[in-house]
């Protein structure tokens, strides 16, 4: 990678944002990319955000929307499920829409609804390991990383648990829609898979209208505030965006942090012995092993981000996996501490589009730690073949994590 200083501050490089989904391991190009500078042009046009402070400034700033993203994002959709939900997706919502139907959906997904949801939670994570304890190995990822999070948010959405294989790769066959490029095959594949997630989900909306129950869907169709409710394309774009970012980036975020403990046995044990708290080792998996690499904003207007002029339109990625291991704000970043000094991880954003699920992803991944722990304290790598890592848009996880447990 190459960096060029310009106009005396603004940096360019050659580095390509799609450079990062050939290699397992992005943080060394971050790194680098960082190196060029906290807000770096990219030879491509794209502006590159890879410093704490920066990124905070990017996503504080009511200047820096994201509605601009969806409408490059529509350019390349035809008319149908997956351009009706791009359109409606609230990440791609700028105001007045984006507080009107984050408030209607602050009204269903309550605090109070995620903090019912513990003990099942809890029950469900054990009866998942109970039933793995018996075997020799297995895939920690697909059986337990994948399971819980997927069961949580079918649950909260009434979401019959039969369906859930369907949802999910629904779900997954979308994900690419959501990268810096597309390629045309999968281009046409998700699109044919948005089609099949939203006919679903239509028709268990229908069924919600008819005989509402106390489910997530439900509670979404009859929030109302100042006489106002949200519209069928926005349920349905709601229902699509918590059902897959319900699960996928909370699988990826234990998974993630498992390997990382599991490949140094001591971190392992500083948990099961009780050393390591649950909820720091989680906000370090975040920092460590962000699952959602990077987010984008477009400013309305010319911004100073980072103390860097960015122009008007420009396609901002602010890269969240970078910020979190930037050595300005956290000593020896590449190290894993939990516990570490230092602000809060970036890995849900910050500002108007601070993630939503949140605190659900932080209980979920609590709980499966200390149920991990306490049922198989002996939990090793499985084996011998490297881990094989994958970058889908902006989501990084892992194929599988096989274990002995
Ligand atoms: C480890 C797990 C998770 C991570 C790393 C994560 C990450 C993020 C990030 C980075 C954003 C901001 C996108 C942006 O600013 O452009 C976001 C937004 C969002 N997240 Fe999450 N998320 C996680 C889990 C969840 C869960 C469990 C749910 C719901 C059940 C959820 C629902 C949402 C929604 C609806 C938004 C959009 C909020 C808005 O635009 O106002 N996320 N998430």
């Amino acid at each position: 990678m190459q960096c060029q200083c310009h106009h005396g501050a603004v940096t360019t490089t050659t580095f390509d944002p799609a450079d990062l989904e050939a290699v397992a391991d992005p943080y060394p190009l971050l790194a680098d990319l960082r190196r060029c500078g906290p807000v770096t042009v990219l030879d491509s046009g794209f502006v590159a955000v890879t410093g704490h402070v920066a990124a905070l400034d990017a996503l504080r700033d009511p200047r820096c929307g994201t509605r601009p993203i969806a409408v490059r994002y529509l350019d390349g959709l035809p008319r149908g499920a997956a351009r009706d939900e791009m359109s409606h997706r609230i990440n791609f919502l700028d105001p007045p829409d984006h507080p009107r139907v984050r408030g209607l959906v602050s009204k269903a997904f309550t605090p109070r609804r995620v903090t019912a949801m513990g003990p099942w939670m809890e029950k469900t994570a054990y009866d998942l390991l109970d039933r793995l304890s018996r075997e020799a190995s297995f895939d920690l990822m697909a059986e337990f990383a994948h399971q819980l999070p997927s069961l949580v948010i079918s649950e909260m959405l009434g979401v019959p648990a039969a369906d859930r294989e369907a949802l999910t790769s629904f779900s997954d066959r979308t994900a690419p829609l959501l990268g810096v490029r597309v390629d045309d095959t999968e281009r046409d594949d998700a699109i044919a898979a948005a089609e099949d997630f939203h006919t679903y989900l239509s028709a268990l909306l229908d069924e919600r209208r008819k005989a509402p129950g106390d489910d997530l869907l439900s509670a979404l169709l009859l929030a109302e505030e100042d006489g106002e409710r949200l519209s069928r394309a926005e349920l349905l774009s709601l229902a699509a965006t918590l059902y897959s970012a319900g699960h996928r980036t909370t699988r990826d975020l234990f998974t993630n942090g498992m390997s990382v403990l599991l490949e140094a046995p001591e971190r392992y044990q500083a948990v099961v012995e009780g050393s390591w708290a649950p909820a720091e080792v989680v906000t370090e998996f975040l920092r460590h092993e962000t699952p959602t690499l990077f987010v984008a904003r477009i400013p309305y207007e010319a911004v100073e981000i980072g103390g860097q002029p960015v122009d008007a339109m420009a396609p901002v990625l602010v890269y969240l996996a970078a910020a979190n291991r930037d050595p300005a704000v956290y000593d020896d970043p590449d190290e894993f501490r939990p516990g570490r000094p230092g602000p809060q991880p970036l890995s849900f954003a910050f500002g108007a589009h601070f993630c939503l699920g949140a605190s659900l992803a932080r209980a979920e991944a609590e709980v499966m730690l200390t149920a991990v722990a306490r049922r198989f304290p002996r939990l090793r790598l499985g084996g011998d073949a490297p881990l094989r890592w994958h970058q889908r848009g902006p989501f990084r996880g892992l194929d599988a994590l096989e274990v002995h447990p």
